[in-house]
């Protein structure tokens, strides 16, 4: 037979099938569906800066927006009439804002364009999502129900965990998305750390804890942006990413709510976890918005060893 589109397609399974397959709540798989849609807008609005649209008019004379507030934006603007969101917070507004008609069943969080100062260098850049069944500053870990973020790399990618596992889908020429890794594992011990924050501003017990990693031959990988950062362990099935507590900056730089929550719902579905050296991210009470934390995220085995070393010094 000859190669074409309906080849390829026939054994591919696309993100609204494996959903449902995984027997995803209907509004919720619906609601993930949309927002990777969402992926390909922000995708396009990425290629059409050409890496240099804040700051610049438009063919109107309109001054264009950053493209951290464009991606937010879109976000927004769609969640409105997606039928299923009541509340969307984002790193890029002050306060939480009600989108929906106030039945909707689903409160979502959003970091629009993760690591945007990589895009004058063209490195990999990334969407975050969580998504909430109660108002966003509810207490407790049940909260939480689905996280995915989009990555834009040399291909763009997906992944989302909605309580039965964690999965990477990639945007064919076609435009679905199409399972690439279900159900991905991590391994007990992973062989890559990613380190953030200057090693003169670390505190002993994370110094300790990066020797041990050096002295055990971990390959360092860090791009700077949270995203590819991430993805590179999740995908290599283990290892670590950290963002410690400063000397002079106890909280760290990422934030709970918009960067390490949904990360944290991922790496949990993929047998991971994560920490901010002390406790589970999912437990932290989160009290604002812009709250930073910590974090230790990655395979089981450094993350305690993380826990054992700090608690050590
Ligand atoms: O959103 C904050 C962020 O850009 C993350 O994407 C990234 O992990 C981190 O900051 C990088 O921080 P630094 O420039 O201090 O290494
Ligand atoms: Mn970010």
């Amino acid at each position: 037979m000859a190669e074409g589109i309906s080849d390829y397609t026939k054994f591919a399974i696309d993100l609204r099938r494996h959903m449902w397959k995984a027997g995803v709540e209907i509004e919720l798989r619906r609601l993930i569906w949309q927002i990777a849609v969402m992926g390909k807008y922000i995708s396009a609005k990425i290629h059409e800066s050409n890496r240099k649209l804040a700051g610049f008019k438009n063919i109107y004379g309109e001054e264009q927006l950053t493209l951290d507030r464009s991606a937010d934006e879109i976000l927004k603007n769609h969640l409105e009439d997606s039928g299923f969101v009541r509340e969307y917070a984002s790193e890029e507004r002050e306060a939480i804002i009600q989108i929906g008609q106030g039945g909707e069943k689903y409160f979502v969080t959003a970091d629009p364009l993760d690591g945007s100062s990589l895009v004058d260098t063209n490195l990999a850049i990334g969407t975050i999502i969580g998504i909430h069944k109660e108002p966003i500053l509810t207490e407790g870990r049940e909260t939480l129900v689905a996280a995915m973020y989009i990555m834009y790399g040399p291909l763009i990618t997906m992944v989302y965990a909605a309580g039965k596992g964690a999965h990477e889908f990639v945007l064919n020429r076609e435009g679905e998305y199409v399972l690439s890794e279900d159900n991905i594992r991590l391994k007990e011990r992973g062989d890559i750390y990613s380190l953030g924050g200057l090693r003169s501003e670390w505190t002993p017990g994370h110094l300790k804890f990066v020797e041990y990693l050096e002295k055990e031959s971990y390959k360092l990988r860090y791009s700077g942006g949270f995203v590819p950062d991430f993805n590179q362990v999740l995908i290599k099935r283990g290892g670590i990413f950290t963002y410690p507590a400063l000397k002079e900056n106890p909280r760290g730089k990422l934030r709970l709510l918009f960067e390490l929550q949904p990360m944290a719902f991922i790496i949990e579905q993929a047998g991971g976890m994560a920490t901010d050296g002390k406790q589970d991210i999912l437990s932290i009470k989160v009290e604002n918005l812009n709250q930073r934390c910590p974090v230790y995220i990655g395979s089981r085995f450094e993350v305690e060893k993380a826990k054992e070393f700090l608690a050590a010094a």
